[in-house]
Order: C-alpha cells, then structure tokens, then sequence
C-alpha cells in the first residue's frame, strides 16, 4: 500500500495493517506516524465535529479541536450549520471555548474585535489607528471551514479541495 507524498510521489505506507481486524501496535505511539498522520490524514479528511443535538438553537455553537486547530461549529439562523477557524483575525487568539450561544455574537478577549454568528468582523476598536488596506473585510472577517451536515453529525474539513463529505 502507498500514499501520495508531496509532489505526488508515491510513499509506502508505514505500519501497514496487514489484517483488517488488528492494528500495528506502533500506529499508537510512533512520532514519525503521528506527523505523517497530521500531515496527510488529519488536515485532508472529513471529520465528526459534533452532533446537530449539541447545537439545537439558532446560533449555538460548539468548539471542535483537532490536533492544534481549533474549530467553532455554529447553528445558522435558517437551522443550517456553518464553521470558523477559532482565531481572531487581529492576532490569531482564539476567542471561544467549549460550547455556548453567540446571538450577541463573539468578542475578542485581547484587542476587543468582535464577530457575528456569521463570522463577519462588526467592530474594530480605534478602526482609524489601522491603515486603511488593513481593513479590508477579505482580512477582517473570521475564515470558514467547510461544513456538512449528515447523519445527524456536524462534519467539518480543513481541506478547501476535498471532494465534497457525500462523495
Ligand atoms: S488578538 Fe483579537 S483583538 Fe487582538
């Protein structure tokens, strides 16, 4: 068996399972396999965030983390669900933790910038000591993480080009 390494070249995969019922011991503790897991696996796949029951009233949201990212599932106004990199556009600080409401929307404990349910920056504090190309909304705004919904999980994937969760 291979994976597809950087380039697209071909790579064998290391602890291969050579049976479908038992895992190499060495996938649970091996550094290299670990790496190569966040590198190759974890940052392409879709994954259970959390389930649509967690999230039941517009604007609930659960914060979902894998590896060192940090991801906000929020239920929509029209009962869709939507996802955002937990990090403020000003410095990168996560904002939110655990789980919660955000109808008032999000607010940044370091600076203050504050976010809607829908990701949008709607205030930057002392906005005219910024130039003005450093508000841009394309910069401001929190960035989105592909959502689906499906079998009455939250999925979520940091890949913008993985095939979409149904394929
Ligand atoms: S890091 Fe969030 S407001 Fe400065």
């Amino acid at each position: 068996m291979t994976i597809a390494g950087q380039g697209g070249a071909a790579l064998p995969v290391p602890y291969a399972m050579e049976y479908r019922d038992r895992v190499p011991r060495e996938r649970y503790f091996d550094a290299d396999f670990f790496a190569l897991e966040a590198r190759q696996l974890w940052s392409r796949v879709w994954q259970m965030a959390c389930r649509l029951e967690e999230i039941p009233e517009a604007n609930d949201f659960v914060e979902y983390e894998i590896l060192d990212q940090s991801i906000l599932v929020v239920r929509a106004e029209d009962g869709g669900v939507r996802a955002f990199q937990n990090a403020c556009r000003h410095r990168g600080v996560r904002f939110a933790a655990g789980r919660g409401n955000c109808a008032a929307g999000f607010t940044c404990p370091f600076h203050g910038w504050c976010y809607g349910p829908d990701g949008r920056n709607t205030f930057v504090p002392q906005a005219k000591t910024f130039a003005e190309h450093n508000l841009q909304p394309g910069d401001l705004d929190l960035v989105g993480v592909r959502c689906e919904a499906w079998g009455g999980f939250v999925w979520i994937n940091l890949d913008d080009d993985a095939p979409p969760l149904r394929s």
